[in-house]
This record gives C-alpha cells, sequence and structure tokens, in this order.
C-alpha cells in the first residue's frame, strides 16, 4: 500500500490514513486518499496488473486497504460492450457501455463496498450503516454479511426500487424506512454514525469511493490501453464522477495515459441541483426541497460530493446536461432492445443524456463516447410494469388465431 494520509480537499489538513473520521474536522470538506506515486513505477505495475483477472483488486497498488484481508464478491471486470446498433442509430462511431449491472449484487456500489467494508474490518467496527436510494444497501447488506458485521440501513420509505430493498432485507440488514427523504435519511444516519460508533459507507467516506475508481482503470485497459473522449454517467450523490475522474488522473500521473476524458454528468430534470450549479456557473450548490424522477437512484436533493464533482467537471473540460422522465424510459427501452442490455432508470439516464448533448452540439458524433451503466434493470421491474406494454393474455385454445396480431404478421 502507497497511501500517505486522509486529506481534506477544502483546506489541506491531512488526517492518519487509518483514522475513523467522514470530512475535515477543521472546515468540514470533503477529504480525499492520497499516495505516494513517486513510489509507483508505471511499467513495474502494468507488468503486475498483467498477471492478474479484471477486477477491483486486481489495482491493489493504487487501493487504501489490506488485500490479505480483503471481502470480496467477485467485483468489477464488468464487461464494456460495443453498442454498434445503438451508435449506428444516433450516427455515432464508437458508442461503449460499461455495464456496471454485471457486479455481485447488480451495481457499480460494489466497486466502493468491497474497500469500505474491506476498511470497516481493519479499523475494528462493530458495525456498518449508511443511508440509501436503495443499491447502496444492497450492497452494503450483501458485503456485511460476508464479513460477519452487523449492517444498519436508512431509507427514505417508498421511494426505494423493491428489487433493492429485497437485497437489502434478504442479506440480513437491519432496514429503517423513514417517512422522509434520501437527504433526511443520510443526515440521520451521519448522526448515529458519530453518536454509537458505527462505520458509515455512503459515498461521504473517502475509501469507498477509491474503490470505485478503478472503473477508470478497467475501462481504459478495455479499450487497449486508450481513454474515451468522454464518459457519460447519471449523477446522485455525486461520488461516482468524482471517483472516475481521479481514476484517469491517476493513469496520467503515473504515465500510464497521456489523455483523460472528459466527464459528463446527467441528472433528471426533478433532481438536478448539481447541474444547475455548474449551467449557471455558480460556486456553491443550493440543495433541492422535494426532488423527484421515475429514476429513483438519483432522486436525491443535496448531493454530499458536489464539490468533488464539480473538481471533476471543471478539471477534464466536460459539462452537464438535464433530462426528462420520459427520455430516461425511452432511453432504458432503446438499450434493452437495441443491445440486450436492461438497466435500471438511473442508468439509462446516461443514454438519455448522450442523446441530448449529441442533439445539442456539446458531444460530436466522431468520438469515442463510454456510458456508464450504473445498475442492473431487474432493481426496479415496476418501471416496466408501468411504462412498457403489458404481456397478452390469451387462452390457450385461441394462440394460433391471435399470434399473428401480437407479431405484427397479420
Ligand atoms: C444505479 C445508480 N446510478 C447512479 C447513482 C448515482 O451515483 P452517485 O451518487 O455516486 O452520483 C446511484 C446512486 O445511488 C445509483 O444507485
Ligand atoms: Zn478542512
Amino acid at each position: 500500500m502507497f497511501v500517505e494520509s486522509l486529506k481534506c480537499i477544502e483546506c489541506g489538513r491531512e488526517y492518519a490514513p487509518n483514522a475513523i473520521v467522514y470530512t475535515c474536522e477543521a472546515c468540514g470538506g470533503l477529504l480525499d486518499v492520497t499516495y505516494d506515486y513517486s513510489r509507483l513505477e508505471a511499467s513495474q505495475l502494468l507488468e503486475i496488473w498483467s498477471r492478474r483477472p479484471l477486477s477491483v483488486w486486481k489495482y491493489q497498488e493504487l487501493l487504501p486497504a489490506d488485500s490479505s484481508r480483503k471481502v470480496s464478491l467477485g467485483e468489477g471486470g464488468t464487461g464494456l460492450h460495443r453498442c454498434s446498433r445503438l451508435a449506428s442509430k444516433l450516427g455515432v462511431k464508437e458508442l461503449y457501455v460499461k455495464n456496471e449491472g454485471e457486479n455481485p449484487t447488480g451495481s457499480f456500489k460494489d466497486r466502493g463496498m468491497t474497500i469500505g467494508v474491506t476498511k470497516a474490518v481493519e479499523l475494528g467496527a462493530k458495525a456498518t450503516a449508511c443511508a440509501s436510494t436503495g443499491n447502496t444497501s444492497a450492497s452494503l447488506a450483501a458485503y456485511s454479511a460476508k464479513a460477519g458485521l452487523p449492517c444498519l440501513v436508512i431509507v427514505p420509505s417508498g421511494k426505494i426500487a423493491r428489487g433493492k430493498l429485497v437485497q437489502a432485507v434478504a442479506h440480513g440488514a437491519k432496514v429503517l424506512a423513514i417517512k422522509g427523504s434520501f437527504d433526511d435519511a443520510l443526515r440521520e444516519v451521519r448522526k448515529l454514525c458519530e453518536k454509537r460508533g458505527l462505520y458509515l459507507l455512503n459515498s461521504v467516506n473517502p475509501f469507498r469511493l477509491e474503490g470505485q475508481k478503478t472503473l477508470a482503470y478497467e475501462v481504459c485497459e478495455q479499450l487497449g490501453r486508450r481513454v474515451p473522449d468522454r464518459i457519460v454517467l447519471p449523477v446522485g450523490n455525486a461520488g461516482n464522477i468524482s471517483a472516475i475522474w481521479k481514476g484517469f488522473k491517476e493513469l496520467r500521473e503515473l504515465g500510464i495515459t497521456r489523455e483523460t476524458p472528459k466527464m459528463m454528468g446527467v441528472q433528471a430534470e426533478g433532481a438536478a441541483p448539481f447541474a444547475h450549479m455548474i449551467l449557471q456557473n455558480l460556486d456553491k450548490l443550493t440543495p433541492l426541497d422535494k426532488p423527484e424522477t421515475v429514476a429513483s437512484a438519483i432522486r436525491i436533493g443535496a448531493p454530499v460530493n458536489w464539490s468533488k464533482a464539480k473538481a471533476a467537471v471543471v478539471e477534464s473540460k466536460g459539462g452537464v446536461t438535464v433530462v426528462s422522465d420520459e427520455e430516461i424510459v425511452d432511453a432504458q427501452r432503446e438499450l434493452a432492445r437495441l443491445e440486450g442490455l436492461f438497466v435500471e432508470p438511473a442508468s439509462a439516464a446516461s443514454i438519455a443524456g448522450l442523446v441530448k448533448m449529441l442533439e445539442q452540439g456539446v458531444i460530436s458524433r466522431d468520438e469515442t463516447i463510454v456510458c456508464v451503466a450504473t445498475g442492473h434493470g431487474l432493481k426496479d421491474p415496476d418501471i416496466v410494469v408501468r411504462f412498457y406494454e403489458e404481456p397478452f393474455e390469451v387462452e390457450s385454445s385461441r394462440v394460433e388465431e391471435v399470434v399473428g396480431r401480437v407479431l405484427g404478421c397479420g
């Protein structure tokens, strides 16, 4: 391990890498894990990595947890799918989807949780906790179960997708459903962690984001040590865009790549405080009181990582866009029917955002584009029930009679 410290991104104060601290005690700023990159040699790293399979822990030299004690379910190593049918429909030269639904619990959160829960074990935590729009709780519940740690999750009642809730329950987490929003849940769980010594695993936890940055390393490797022109991804609490940007910056810092991609964040119309801050060129984020969107995973009004994410967009010369719920569901359907990839609505926001940014001329059609599909479509089956055509109900004796009509061939 080459970790140096936990460093406040606002005032620069440093904390020991084994401190249990989530935000700066001096100024409240977010913390970042720093490394001594001078001790890491690119050719040596590439040689070691070439002997390991694609996975989060492949990159253990750039991770802050002890690999000999890892709590792992086989996370990372997800497919980077070339989407030629969708690309040709959109008139785009080279389009890929990084399908994070292929992770053990069906979302990118597993990349972070394997590191975060390993860290919890290293630090001697007695229990883990998080607030969640669904995927974080599903993932934390599974990794806590693997580690033998009790897990508490707080979710906004009635507002998380069914598939995600059942995962948390199945893995034995204690689930508190509160009357309120995700932002209320996060505030409460942060207080609880302070008071009761539970180990907090929301994306404000700097170790968790380190696991998530491995998506950048994988994309680069899967493209044959090439960096795409754009990464397009949904933004909720704004941790993932920050983490992936850090991954690409590290590759450049180490001399493994020369370029970095432009980071493009996509938010849903009714939950877009981050996009509005960027589009209006504001210094600070104004939280939104009642966020609303069909994409429940990104129904967040006060993204905690906004300052890291702002740096990601600005430093990478990226951008943001806002999409409607209808555009999200249309994009989900297109991806499922043209490419065989069934992703949840929040994930489809990346495709919807790409479509919009192509129309606006923000992204040009000859670029190499990677959309991150953050979670599996089965997480939220009710969306399909609500927005898609129903199956034909028919008496078995009438199948022959109606089949032509169903297939649209008379
Ligand atoms: C499927 C999915 N996509 C996107 C996000 C947003 O990620 P972030 O909160 O890191 O911006 C989440 C967060 O819960 C998610 O579950
Ligand atoms: Zn500080």
